[in-house]
């Protein structure tokens, strides 16, 4: 019997319901329950196939035990590591470069110091800092707001300089940034739960009861833009379950908050339908986690952004320059006159190594024809050039891969196997392709 297990807190309303929506799905082999803990040894496994966390964020011996349980293959959602290494500052500056538009934000050193430190600690630090480039880059006003954190908590609308300072002088050892305001026309909350968007409008300068508005029609354009937003946040950070808020200025869209992997389920203050959506797609995409678990693997979610920098960097550098050494005369003429002997033809390697099905695939692609590769997860910028420099130069050739040709492949790019099934490249490559149709 696969497990799925809910690690909670204060949490009264969705993970009760929760285990018992899974429960009563009724599919074979998969059953839920509340993750129970007696002992947390170290590469132990858990018991659990697949746990659903909302409460790690809070509690730091739940982290540890997240992480150790990861090790040993339990599916953990959201990717404890990921998580712990995410923060709100560094989504903006991510997104950034991955072309969304985010309003303009400037990380904060915390106004006290953190303990056990002192002036010492900060010497690598201008004092003042260059307030006046800041203000001039943000404007006012402005939201200062915690660069980790969530609930509203020590957020604040500063509208000039000395309402600034008055608030830093409140936040103690937060560390905090001044992000530009958007004076936004509409505003959405988006759950975000393995790869499904469930778009809620919402006015968050309402009372808090009245914030998710039921009766609100939007545009179906402006809708498609922002699960646009909400599908390309995730998969570059790695979130199976987040929300995305997004406000929309002058019909641009300026994402706000998106780092909330527990976030807000509650049945009142999400509403009846909000809290029936998130239910159903949460317990299905536990289930599917469950279903698609593979033993002695990590079961774990890795962003564009973390797949992206480990196959950057995990590329062979070139072997160093050969070191400029003295040789005798005869072996010096030796060597000469075999520079001058014709260079063979490089042959094709890879493939000479296909049958004939497969040379079929390469040949696929037409002169001239190339796709962005990198849209598969998992595939980057060196990654994509090693493939089209062997012939594979389309999204479709790799939806026509087999295990088999896979396997090729990657042996001729340098790359592993295992890695490679485990992000489904062909599995992705295939949805690319129906999307595309
Ligand atoms: N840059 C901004 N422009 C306009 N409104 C903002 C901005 N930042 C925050 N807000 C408002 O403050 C609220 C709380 O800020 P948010 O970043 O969502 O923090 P939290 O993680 O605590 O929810 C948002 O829902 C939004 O209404
Ligand atoms: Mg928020």
């Amino acid at each position: 019997m696969k497990k799925i297990g809910i690690l909670y807190g204060k949490e009264n309303s969705f993970p009760p319901a929760l285990v018992e929506r899974i429960n009563a799905m009724n599919t074979p082999g998969i059953s839920a329950e509340a993750v129970y803990i007696s002992k947390v040894i170290q590469a132990d496994p858990t018991d659990y196939t697949v746990i659903i966390d909302r409460i790690s964020q809070d509690v730091p011996f739940y982290r540890a035990y997240l992480k150790n349980a990861a090790l040993s293959g339990t599916a953990v959602i959201n990717n404890p590591f990921w998580w712990s290494a995410d923060e709100k500052f560094f989504n903006n500056a991510l997104s950034e470069k991955i072309g969304v538009q985010v309003p303009k934000t400037v990380l904060f050193p915390s106004n006290h110091r953190p303990p056990d430190t002192s002036e010492l600690s900060f010497r690598n630090l201008a004092f003042p800092l260059d307030y006046e480039a800041i203000f001039e880059y943000v404007g006012f006003p402005a939201f200062f707001k915690p660069f980790s954190g969530g609930g509203w908590k020590s957020v604040y609308k500063v509208y000039n300089r000395n309402d600034f300072f008055n608030a830093w002088n409140e936040t103690g050892e937060l560390v905090m940034m001044l992000q530009e305001n958007i004076e936004f026309e509409e505003y959405f909350r988006c759950y975000y739960v393995g790869g499904r968007v469930h778009i809620m409008p919402y006015e968050p300068r309402n009372p808090f009861h009245e914030r998710y508005l039921k009766d609100k029609t939007t545009e179906k354009s402006l809708l498609k833009k922002v699960e646009a937003v909400v599908h390309k946040l995730n998969e570059h950070l790695g979130y199976d379950f987040n929300t995305v808020e997004v406000a929309v200025r002058d019909g641009e869209l300026y994402p706000i908050d998106f780092c909330n992997p527990a976030p807000d389920a509650d049945e009142f203050s999400v509403g009846k339908d909000n809290f029936e959506w998130i239910l159903q797609n949460a317990a299905e995409y536990a289930i599917e986690r469950a279903q698609n678990h593979k033993a002695g693997e990590i079961n774990l979610t890795w962003g564009k952004f973390i797949t992206g920098a480990v196959n950057f960097f995990q590329q062979p550098t070139a072997p160093p320059a050969p070191k400029k050494v003295k040789l005798p005369v005869a072996t010096k003429k030796k060597q000469e006159e075999k520079k001058k002997e014709p260079v063979k033809k490089k042959e094709d390697s890879f493939s000479d190594h296909l049958t004939a099905a497969q040379k079929k695939i390469i040949a696929n692609a037409k002169k001239g024809e190339k796709d962005n590769l990198k849209q598969i997860n998992g595939i980057g910028a060196v990654l994509e050039k090693k493939l089209n420099e062997i012939g594979i130069k389309t999204i479709k050739q790799v939806s026509k891969f087999d295990k088999a040709m896979l396997n090729k492949v990657v042996e001729a790019i340098g790359y592993s196997a295992e890695r490679a099934a485990n992000e489904n490249w062909i599995k992705q490559a295939k949805e690319l392709v129906k999307n595309k149709k």
